[in-house]
């Protein structure tokens, strides 16, 4: 009995040893791929800046255009136009590197989520005077959204790419709010 049993349970441990190893295999090509893990890839370029959107005060750079349906606790149907500074640092009074000039509009009826369209305007340096055009679902309470860039001029002309937004402070009083953005753009 025992000689005709080894065989089996030398097959059920090959098989239950083969299963982990694919197991996990699986798991780490998953978050090789998942958004926060993704690896630049060749030939991207990474556009790292701070974007600050000042709707209180005298002098706002994004301001209401057509205001929410009464009632929404979404704002659904607000629209505001900008034309928001992009800073090296997330002081505003760091050397200034672009504007983002477009609007962000309230699609959303179950959250606060913007579809938001803008062109990513540098000013400085290798990329003065070119553009990066944006467009995609801005959702602000979340931590982390993603956006398409859907095209560019000059040095970017052609470009294709992504870009990750992230809140790095909320001024829950006036509404000014300072973004991180990482920007991954090929012309390839
Ligand atoms: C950017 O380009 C404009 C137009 O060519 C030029 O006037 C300006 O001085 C440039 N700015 C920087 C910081 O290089």
């Amino acid at each position: 009995m025992a000689s005709k049993l080894a065989p089996n349970a030398f097959i059920m441990l090959s098989f239950f040893l083969f299963s982990l190893i694919y197991v996990t295999s699986t798991k780490a090509q998953l978050e090789t791929l998942s958004p926060d893990n993704r690896k630049v890839e060749a030939g991207m370029t990474h556009i790292h800046f701070f974007f600050h959107d000042i709707v209180s005060g005298k002098n706002p750079t994004a301001v209401t255009i057509t205001q929410p349906t009464s009632g929404s606790m979404t704002s659904f149907g607000m629209m505001n136009m900008m034309d928001d500074k992009l800073t090296e640092g997330p002081d505003p009074s760091s050397k200034e590197v672009g504007r983002a000039q477009g609007l962000y509009a309230a699609t959303c009826l179950g959250e606060i989520g913007f579809m938001q369209a803008m062109n990513l305007v540098f000013t400085d340096g290798a990329y003065n005077g070119s553009v990066i055009t944006v467009l995609g679902r801005n959702t602000p309470m979340h931590a982390t959204r993603e956006m398409s860039v859907v095209g560019g001029t000059g040095q970017f002309r052609l470009a294709r790419g992504y870009a990750i937004a992230k809140t790095h402070t909320l001024d829950f009083t006036t509404g000014d709010a300072t973004v991180e953005y990482d920007v991954y753009v090929t012309t390839h």
